[in-house]
């Protein structure tokens, strides 16, 4: 079949049913349009024009491509991308970057139709198009300055700024994310790269009996398979508490859907995903445990066998006479209150690639804090720090959710095995299963007040959830 792409004809042969994102990003190298959801059509970061409509490329086949004009935003042309760009940075429309490119193209396929869009149309134009970072007025802001340059036929220039301290400057390098040419983990290419994926756990709490790998071994391209016997050095990572395995052996209790069993890198991702769907795991499946309180309770399983409490960390605090208070409080309300897991939502799902150097491994990694993601890793390798470098790529948000160890460790692990590089990244169904949520909290209060409605006291108690693994959840109840 035919098309054009960004203005040029381009013979395509492949599988019909391939999304035109593969394609795109994997085929092509253009990789503007980003990955966020694939193939869930959820968050929009994946936004490019087929013929005059902004689409999803993440669930549009190759097939019906056919005959039709593709365009990214490298097919803009120089003027549209400036104006775009400026439009952008100048309103403050951008921050990690990783979803703007893809609010570039809904806005380009909009003011095709409409020149001259109300607020009230760009905000309904934008309805697939997800951000986490920016927040959509500033967004809006910068569509409505696009499209009054493009009527006007106008240039937008950088808005200037006088440097100093206390004044608003335009964000750095802000430019290359509205126009999709910072490469964010995921963006980036090595020769002789290879692909890694994870097999996570079927249960949340299942002891596991076997791990057959040898049918996983046997898929086409696979290169290596790994489980936790793989592991050179210390198998157990956390931030702060060392409790957390990167891998789940035989004979262990998995506390999480986000614990890994093992990994296999292949010559392609797709190659590397079908061999671990070949990995038979069996389990003794056990009765979950999900509420702290419960949790609590004498005679309950530990969530950690060998501990003696399902407790991670009590935190005290307090000041004055708070008995004293309450004797004289004229009125006092008490309640118990509760907020709920969150999940972060960053748009850009977890992603590093780990490659051979001359004393170790160099980890590319989107992290929150590569000198923790260093020492993990090497102590994960059985290395001394030095051995280790961990280059941090800016990342697609992070929000806290980024800062445990998730694939960098078994980047880490294949690339060393191989002595290749090789890139592990999540899909988005993946990323949730597997990084921590911010904690959910039980609150019990009495609050207390004079007659006059002065307060008098405060006496709180809080039960945070911080999950399967410690994380930095004794951190979280500190500060509530
Ligand atoms: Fe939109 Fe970060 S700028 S998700």
């Amino acid at each position: 079949m035919e098309f054009f792409l960004n203005n040029k004809t381009v013979i395509y042969n492949g599988d019909p049913e391939l999304p035109l994102l593969s394609y795109l990003r994997e085929n092509c190298g253009i990789v503007s349009s980003k990955d966020g959801c694939a193939p869930q059509a959820a968050c929009g970061s994946c936004t490019v024009q087929l013929n005059e409509k902004a689409v999803l490329a993440c669930v549009i086949p190759m097939k019906k491509v056919a005959a039709g004009r593709v365009t990214t935003i490298e097919g803009l042309g120089e003027y549209r991308q400036q104006v775009y760009a400026n439009a952008f940075v100048n309103s403050g429309g951008v921050q990690c970057g990783f979803c703007i490119p893809g609010f570039v193209m809904q806005a380009n396929a909009l003011i095709g139709r409409n020149p001259d869009p109300s607020r009230t149309e760009i905000a309904k134009a934008l309805t697939p198009n997800l951000c986490r970072c920016t927040g959509y007025k500033k967004i809006v802001d910068a569509i409505s300055c696009a499209a009054n340059a493009i009527r006007a036929e106008e240039e937008i220039r950088p808005r200037e700024t006088s440097g100093y301290i206390g004044t608003a400057h335009l964000k750095y390098d802000a430019q290359s994310l509205v126009l999709g040419k910072h490469q964010f983990t995921d963006d980036i290419r090595m020769d002789g790269m290879r692909y890694g994926a994870l097999k996570f756990s079927d249960h949340p709490r299942a002891r596991v009996i076997r791990i057959d790998i040898a049918a996983a071994r046997e898929a086409p391209g696979v290169l290596c398979v790994l489980t936790a016997a793989d592991v050179p050095g210390k198998r157990f990572v956390g931030l702060i508490r060392q409790d957390w395995p990167h891998m789940i052996a035989e004979g262990e209790v998995t506390r999480y859907i986000g614990d890994v069993l093992a990994g296999a890198v292949a010559e392609t991702e797709q190659m590397a995903r079908e061999a671990v769907e070949q990995i038979r795991v069996e389990y003794e499946v056990l009765p979950t445990i999900t509420d702290p309180q419960d949790a609590m309770q004498p005679g309950r399983p530990m969530v950690h066998p060998g501990t003696d409490s399902n407790v991670l960390s009590r935190s005290r605090t307090g000041r004055g006479d708070v008995a004293a208070a309450e004797a004289t409080s004229a009125y006092i309300s008490r309640g118990t209150y509760r907020t709920q897991c969150i999940e972060h939502g960053y748009m850009e799902p977890e992603c590093a690639i780990a490659y051979p150097s001359q004393n170790g491994l160099d980890i590319l990694s989107q992290g929150q804090g590569v000198y923790e993601d260093r020492k993990q890793i090497a102590s994960l390798m059985g290395w001394p720090e030095e051995r280790v470098r961990v280059i941090m790529v800016p990342n697609g948000g992070g929000f806290g959710g980024k800062e445990d160890l998730s694939v960098q460790g078994h980047a880490a692990l294949m690339a060393h095995m191989l002595q290749m590089p090789v890139k592990v990244r999540l899909n988005r169904a993946e990323s949730i299963n597997m990084h921590p949520k911010r904690h959910p909290v039980r609150m019990d209060y009495s609050v207390g007040c004079d007659a006059n409605g002065k307060l008098t006291f405060v006496r709180a108690k809080f039960i945070g959830d911080t999950g399967a693994y410690a994380s930095v959840g004794m951190k979280v109840l500190e500060r509530c």
